[in-house]
């Protein structure tokens, strides 16, 4: 069941949306040669709470990974790790992608984000996926408006993703948030356009393209909550919690409120 929110709840999961934009900006700024993804996600940690909030994945425990609770406030999944990568006291390297998802929960609402960045300098073809990806949710997210359907959102993501030569992943899909910060409907980044529920508003919803430049396949790895892609080919991933308004998509996850997305 989706459940649509009021112009209350929609403010709310805005203030949500505006701490978890904030530690992605200043968590993206610090990333560099020699710093480690568990120094991020102290720092992101500090701020959420700092910010009033709750890290969102800290202690969640999804019924479809049996991995024990997620330890930590970011996922922080590095090169051939799709997502749930876990932050630890590797220092990054040049040329590092690297992919931050993070989720707050502040007064009862969630929001949910995740931006991709490269350490240094990095290779090209690096830069080229992870400037498709975010492409791919601008596409995306141009969608979010009443009278589309579901479809119309994924239909753009696969067509930006497939377009630059690239493979959307399956296993893992988009989700409503509110409340909870997986509601109906799941969000996948394919498919064809024309089908699935129509967009109205007060539907809320996470989009997050995660794209590969190999197979879209994915395989869990052993130590469990790090899912890879299952040629190790690099992958990308961009995500924004996406309110449909009656007039148009309006970005809940941005440092400062916008009056109409725009692409960039
Ligand atoms: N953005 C991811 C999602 O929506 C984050 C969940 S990671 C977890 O599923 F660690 F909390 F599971
Ligand atoms: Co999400």
């Amino acid at each position: 069941m989706i459940i649509l929110k009021s112009r209350e709840e929609i403010e709310k999961m805005r203030k949500a949306g505006m701490l978890v934009a904030r530690v992605l900006e200043e968590v993206a700024a610090k990333v560099a040669v020699g710093v480690t993804t568990m120094e991020l996600d102290r720092m992101a940690e500090k701020m959420i709470r700092d910010g009033g909030a709750l890290p969102a994945f800290k202690g969640y425990q999804p019924d479809f990974i049996k991995c024990g609770p997620y330890p930590a406030t970011l996922c922080t999944s590095l090169n051939d790790e799709v997502v749930h990568g876990v932050p630890d006291d590797r220092p990054l390297v040049e040329g590092d992608l690297l992919s931050i998802d993070t989720g707050a929960r502040m007064d009862g609402y969630f929001g949910d984000a995740a931006v991709s960045v490269i350490v240094g300098e990095g290779f090209p073809e690096a830069s080229r996926l992870v400037e498709v990806t975010r492409q791919a949710l601008d596409e995306a997210i141009e969608e979010c408006r009443p009278g589309n359907r579901l479809s119309d959102v994924s239909a753009a993501v696969q067509r930006v993703a497939e377009g630059a030569g690239y493979n959307v992943v399956r296993r893992f899909v988009g989700h409503g948030i509110g409340a909870s910060m997986h509601e109906d409907p799941p969000v996948p980044n394919y498919g064809s356009s024309g089908a699935g529920p129509l967009l109205k508003p007060g539907m809320v919803l996470a989009l997050e393209p995660m794209v590969n430049i190999g197979t879209h396949e994915v395989e869990a790895s052993a130590d469990c909550w790090r899912v890879v892609t299952k040629d190790r080919s690099l992958s990308a991933h961009f995500e924004h919690t996406v309110a449909v308004t009656e007039d148009g998509p309006d970005v809940l996850t941005v440092v400062r409120r916008r009056n109409r997305w725009k692409k960039r």
